[in-house]
C-alpha cells in the first residue's frame, strides 16, 4: 500500500480534529452521559466502594478544573487552597483563573452542593495534590508545597483510602511522600493506597482534555495503581496507561523535555541560518518535506511554567547523563539572550546610520501566541533588557492580550507598528499576522509572522 499523501494525512488529522471537537460539543451539551454506564463497569472491579468523596488540595489551574470536573461526575469535593481569596471566589461560584466554559460548570457543582472550597482538608475517601512545583535559584526543584499539602491531610488518612500526586515532581517523590505519611502515621503502612498521576492539559481546552486525553497513572503498588485508576475512570474517557510511580514520575518531565530539545534543535538552526544568511523558516518548510523529519518552529525562547521549568527537575538529580536536556535548556535560554542582542545591535546601527534615537516596537509579551500568559516569557525578558539598554526611551511595548501591565505601558499593536522604525515580532499573535510588509522599517522577525 503507498503510504499517505501530505494532503491525505492532513485531511486525516482535520477529520479528528472535527471529530474530537464534534465530541466535545456532544460532551459540553450533556458531561454526564457516559457516568451511568461507567459506574456500572466500576461496580464489576475488585474495589467494592467507588470514590464518592475526594479532597483537592490546590484550586489553581490544574486542581480546580479537576475538582469541577469530578464534581460534575457526582464524587464529592473538598477544593482546599491555602489562599483564601481562592476559596471564597470559588465558594462564590466565581472563576478566579481564566478558562473557557469552566465558569458556568463551577457554578453549577456550586449550587448542588457537590464542590465547596475550604482553607483546610475535611475527611474524604481519596487526597489529590495539585499544587505548585517550582525550582528554587540554583534550578533544584522545590517539592516543599507537596510536603506541606500532604502533612496537611496526613492526620486525616485512614485505611482504603487514596492518596495521589498530580503536581509535577521530581523522580522520587512519592515514595518520598509515602516515607513521610508512615513514619508519622505506621498503623496505615500497607493500608492505604499511594499513586502518581500527572496532568498534561492544555490550557484554553481543558474541560475537554481532561475528560478525553490519556493519562499515565503510577502506584507504589499495583493495588495502588488500581485503585487510582478506579477513581480516575469515574471522569476519563481516554485511556489509563498503568505504570509504578517512578515512570509516571519521569513520564510527565520527559513530555515536557521532549518538547523544549525539539524546540531547542529550531532555534539552533535559526542561529546558523542567521550566520549563514539563510532563511530559517524556509529551510525548516523545505526539510519538513521529508516524510519522516517534523522539525518545530523557531522562536525567541522558551516559557511558561512548564517547559521552562520540568527539565530542570530531570537535569538536577541527573547532571552526568541529562547532557542533550542540559543543553536544550541552555540553548533555549541563550536564544533569548541572543535576540535581545539583536534589538540592541539594530538600534546601534540604525542611529549610525540615521543619526537619530529609532523609536523600537517590541510586539508580543506573552509566551506563546493568543494567550494572556507572561510567566517566565522570553518576550518580556527580552523587552526588559532592551528598554534597559536604553533607558526605556522611545521602546513601544506591545501585548493585544493584556489591558493594563503594572510595569509596562501598552501600546496598540497597529499604532506602534506604524511608528516604530524597528519592528520586533516577538510572540506570533495571530492578530500580528494581518499587519501588511513595510519596506520602511527594520523588521526583526523572530517568531515567523511574516516568515521573510
Ligand atoms: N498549569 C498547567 O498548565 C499545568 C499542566 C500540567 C501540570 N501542571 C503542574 O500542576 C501543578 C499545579 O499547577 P497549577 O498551574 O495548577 O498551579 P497554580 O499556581 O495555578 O495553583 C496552585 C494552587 O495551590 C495552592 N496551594 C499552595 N500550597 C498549598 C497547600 N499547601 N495546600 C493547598 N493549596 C495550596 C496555591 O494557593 C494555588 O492556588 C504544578 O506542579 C504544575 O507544574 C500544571
Amino acid at each position: 500500500m503507498r503510504p499517505p499523501t501530505q494532503r491525505q494525512r492532513k485531511n486525516a488529522t482535520d477529520a479528528k480534529t472535527q471529530k474530537r471537537e464534534n465530541h466535545a460539543d456532544k460532551t459540553a451539551k450533556n458531561p454526564l452521559k457516559k457516568t451511568a454506564k461507567r459506574r456500572k463497569k466500576i461496580k464489576n472491579t475488585k474495589f467494592q466502594d467507588i470514590i464518592m468523596k475526594a479532597c483537592f488540595m490546590g484550586l489553581g489551574y490544574i486542581g480546580l478544573p479537576t475538582a469541577i470536573i469530578a464534581a460534575k461526575h457526582g464524587i464529592k469535593i473538598t477544593g482546599v487552597d491555602i489562599n483564601a481569596k481562592v476559596v471564597e471566589k470559588t465558594n462564590a461560584g466565581e472563576l478566579h483563573i481564566i478558562e473557557p466554559g469552566l465558569g458556568d460548570l463551577l457554578k453549577e457543582v456550586v449550587a448542588s452542593g457537590m464542590l465547596h472550597a475550604s482553607t483546610t482538608p475535611e475527611v474524604s475517601d481519596a487526597y489529590f495534590m495539585v499544587v505548585p512545583t517550582p525550582f528554587k535559584g540554583n534550578h533544584e526543584p522545590d517539592v516543599s508545597y507537596v510536603e506541606a499539602a500532604t502533612r496537611a491531610v496526613l492526620p486525616l488518612l485512614k485505611e482504603g483510602d487514596l492518596y495521589v500526586i498530580e503536581s509535577t515532581s521530581p523522580v522520587g517523590t512519592t515514595e518520598a511522600m509515602a516515607k513521610i505519611i508512615f513514619s508519622e502515621r505506621p498503623e496505615l503502612e500497607g493500608k492505604i493506597f499511594i499513586a502518581y498521576c500527572p496532568e498534561r492539559v492544555l490550557p484554553g481546552n481543558v474541560i475537554y482534555e481532561l475528560v478525553h486525553n490519556d493519562r499515565v497513572i503510577g502506584g507504589l503498588t499495583p493495588e495502588s495503581t488500581d485503585k487510582a485508576i478506579e477513581f480516575y475512570s469515574q471522569f476519563v474517557q481516554g485511556t489509563l496507561h498503568k505504570t509504578n510511580s517512578r515512570t509516571a514520575e519521569l513520564c510527565k518531565l520527559t513530555e515536557n523535555s521532549s518538547r523544549d530539545v525539539q524546540i531547542a534543535f529550531a532555534n539552533e538552526l535559526s542561529l546558523i541560518c542567521d550566520k549563514a544568511g539563510i532563511n530559517v523558516w524556509e529551510l525548516i518548510n523545505l526539510a519538513n518535506k521529508h516524510p519522516r523529519v517534523n522539525i518545530l518552529q523557531p522562536g525567541c525562547g522558551v516559557g511558561g511554567h512548564c517547559i521552562a521549568v520540568d527539565p530542570y527537575f530531570i537535569t538536577a538529580d541527573f547532571p552526568a547523563e541529562s547532557k542533550i536536556i542540559a543543553d536544550a535548556r541552555e540553548l533555549n535560554n541563550y536564544k533569548s539572550f541572543w535576540c535581545a542582542e539583536k534589538v540592541k545591535n539594530t538600534m546601534l546601527e540604525f542611529e549610525l546610520k540615521n543619526h537619530r534615537k529609532p523609536t523600537v516596537a517590541m510586539m508580543g509579551l506573552a509566551f506563546k501566541p493568543n494567550i494572556d500568559d507572561l510567566r517566565e516569557s522570553p518576550a518580556k525578558y527580552i523587552t526588559t533588557k532592551v528598554m534597559q539598554s536604553c533607558n526605556n526611551a522611545d521602546i513601544l511595548v506591545v501585548e493585544p492580550n493584556v489591558k493594563e501591565h503594572n510595569v509596562f505601558k501598552l501600546t496598540d499593536y497597529r499604532e506602534a507598528y506604524d511608528k516604530a522604525d524597528i519592528v520586533v515580532f516577538l510572540t506570533a499573535h495571530t492578530p500580528f499576522k494581518e499587519l501588511p510588509w513595510r519596506d520602511d522599517k527594520v523588521i526583526l522577525d523572530f517568531c515567523g509572522i511574516f516568515k521573510k
